[in-house]
């Protein structure tokens, strides 16, 4: 089980990455366009080669830009081979329902060595079929199952007994986190990983009452070491 760091902010990856509590980055173009990554491929390409950099060996996720059958395999190829840690999202089908994106996550992880995470996925159903078709990991949005009425951990419960009993390698993510809570439970319901942004991860550790008794704890050290002080100055007097 594994937090992943739903970002393309380097200094949000690096900042988390020496905490010691991320174990893998993904990113979509959504997220690099509000982290200010502009200039199409070559911007991505730069931020993808200095975030796998940062957190080998583990991995990252950088999605394809496009949603034609050719290029996708020739962008997942290309990403792939920018580092070892970088594996690549395709989205499970295109804008229209079109199939040819699981005919690439296919070819791409049976024919080129490229791991693929398939992406937007909203059930469990779609992640098997995903897994089926080969990918590294499923990524299903919890958020997103939730705000259409559905039970995200319905979903992960179901897909996670179906990828163990037909003994698919596919590890389960789960993104599109809303809560601090979604992190615990997501992964508690049998996700693999959670996919979360930063100020979620960092909501995990920091806690008010936590603040209130460690400020506790150094005034009073800093009393004691008054205290002391003082002890000393008036044995210096009486001696
Ligand atoms: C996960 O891999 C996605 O990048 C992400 O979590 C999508 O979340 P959203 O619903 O906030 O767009």
């Amino acid at each position: 089980m594994a937090i992943f760091l739903d970002t393309g902010k380097l200094e949000d990856i690096k900042k988390f990455h020496e905490l010691g509590v991320i174990r893998g980055v993904t990113t979509n173009p959504t997220i690099l366009l509000k982290d200010g990554v502009r200039g199409g491929i070559a911007a991505v390409e730069k931020v993808a080669v200095q975030i796998a950099e940062l957190i080998h060996p583990y991995p990252l996720s950088i999605e394809v830009t496009t949603n034609d059958r050719k290029e996708m395999i020739a962008q997942g190829k290309y990403f792939a081979s920018l580092a070892e840690n970088i594996n690549v999202k395709i989205t499970v089908h295109g804008p229209n329902g079109e199939l040819d994106n699981l005919a690439v996550v296919h070819e791409l992880e049976t024919m080129h060595n490229v791991r693929v995470n398939v992406t937007a996925m909203m059930s469990a159903q779609q992640c098997f079929v995903a897994a089926m078709a080969g990918a590294t990991y499923v990524s299903l949005f919890g958020g997103r199952v939730n705000n259409m009425g559905y039970s995200s951990i319905e979903e992960i419960k179901k897909l996670r007994k179906l990828l163990d009993d037909f003994q698919l390698k596919a590890k389960i993510i789960i993104g599109s986190t809303r809560e601090v809570l979604n992190i615990i439970e997501w992964l508690h319901a049998g996700a693999h990983i959670v996919t979360a942004l930063p100020k979620l991860v960092e909501g995990m550790i920091v806690h008010p009452y936590t603040k209130e008794t460690v400020q506790m704890f150094l005034n009073d050290a800093a009393k004691s070491e008054v205290n002391n002080d003082q002890k000393i100055k008036s044995e210096e007097i009486r001696a």
